[in-house]
């Protein structure tokens, strides 16, 4: 999947509709370095108000650190110098900017070349994120995060699964009031021979259009799926969706250890009492001890604003890590999982929906990509100026 580098969010939101949904956008060079250490993409496009030389200097760093990934460079003026400058650092393709059928042809061959050196990918395969909210404790609002943040990815247009492995007493189904017919737990009989049309058939579609795989209907379900299971229903989750999003069990076990193994982003979830962030903090240097995911956590502190003599600096120290979101305490929130539809979907202008929909645009890389102000239908610039 390609990944675009645009400053200007207009642009850049009339420019992702010329990529493969879900293809991650950032607003800075620099941020392209951290997603190329993820998962593989097979392009990266420069948009057209990237400075020449920033746009270079990323060029430079993506041959050496990233052979197999292809750079495209879009600009407004394709003069001569431009191309001169682009071969030097390796640029493989330069594209006007309202040429969409040679963007779709740059992207084509950069994918070809990528398959060339990592193995092809089956048509219609996708390489899709998992993102893992977590935390040691119970009642912290980790399905409250997962389920919001399905739905907010849900709305920039990308496939969404949501996995309840929380197998003994998950609610993301009935957070979401979906009945659903089948569970995670049909997968157990078919370990052996798992694949995506089977998968398919277990899972419940939302009308937010995210799926959910949801958690064994009783605790004894649970023993079913081991953790080689769970890794191997999100592996081939991925190849069908732009995002996996698993809510957990508070706590460690096998299933989620498993799925830390496929976790490209966790985040965890906590609150201002002094339990929660003691145990947050020994999980935490449990992760580092198991070498799981060092790089990308993300701290979310939920009900942020209840006076309880903990501050938010308190838990920055604490924990040594940034609260990256920080979300009130709110009835509109118990009222919206009481009610079967997430705050997100129930009141998008909600300062609880507004940040957890900055939230997930970040996760995704997406942060400069305005979803109200992306047109509906496919095209670059040329197709906009009407
Ligand atoms: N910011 C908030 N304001 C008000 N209520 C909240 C908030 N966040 C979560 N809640 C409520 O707190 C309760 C627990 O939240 P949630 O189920 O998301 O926690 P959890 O961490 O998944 O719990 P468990 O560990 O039991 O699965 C729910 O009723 C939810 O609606
Ligand atoms: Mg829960």
């Amino acid at each position: 999947m390609p990944i675009l580098v645009e400053a200007d969010s207009t642009t850049a939101g009339v420019l992702v509709n010329a990529l493969p949904a879900g293809s991650p956008v950032v607003s800075r060079a620099e941020d392209v370095d951290g997603l190329l250490t993820g998962r593989g993409h097979s392009s990266v496009v420069i948009g057209p108000t990237i400075e020449m030389a920033t746009a270079a200097a990323l060029a430079e760093r993506i041959r050496v650190g990233h052979p197999a990934t292809s750079v495209v460079l879009i600009r407004h003026d394709l003069e001569p110098n431009v191309f001169a400058q682009a071969m030097q650092v390796g640029i493989t393709a330069v594209v006007a900017a309202d040429d969409q059928p040679a963007l779709n042809t740059a992207l084509s061959r950069a994918r070809g070349t990528w398959e060339a050196i990592h193995g092809p990918t089956n048509p219609g395969e996708r390489d899709g994120r998992v993102f893992t909210v977590f935390s040691p404790k119970g009642g912290v609002g980790k399905t409250t995060m997962s389920v919001n943040l399905s739905v907010a990815l849900a709305k920039t247009r990308a496939e969404v699964v949501i996995v309840d492995l929380d197998l003994a007493f998950g609610d993301v189904a009935i957070t979401l009031q979906v009945i659903p017919e089948r569970t995670i737990t049909d997968a157990a009989e078919s370990e052996s021979d798992l694949d995506f049309s089977l998968l398919q058939q277990l899972l419940t579609r939302h009308e937010s259009g995210v799926s959910i795989l949801a958690a064994p209907t009783h605790p004894e379900g649970r023993d079913q799926v081991t953790a080689s299971l769970a890794r191997r229903v999100i592996q081939t989750l991925r190849r069908h969706f732009d995002y996996v999003v698993i809510d957990t069990p508070p706590g460690f076990d096998d299933q989620v250890l498993g799925a830390f193994d496929e976790t490209d982003e966790c985040v965890v979830v906590a609150t201002l009492d002094v339990p929660t962030i003691k145990n947050t903090k020994v999980a935490m240097e449990t992760l580092d001890l198991l070498h799981l995911i060092p790089n990308n956590r993300h701290l979310v502190l939920n009900r942020a604003d209840e006076e309880v003599g903990l501050s938010l600096a308190n838990v920055e120290e604490i924990l040594g890590m940034p609260v990256e979101v920080s979300l009130p305490s709110s009835t509109a929130v118990a009222s919206a999982t009481n009610h079967g539809r997430p705050i997100v979907l129930s009141k998008p202008d909600h300062a609880v929906s507004k940040a957890i929909e900055a939230f997930a645009r970040t996760l995704a890389g997406n942060a400069a990509t305005p979803t109200s102000t992306a047109p509906a239908k496919r095209g670059l610039f040329g197709r906009q100026k009407k």
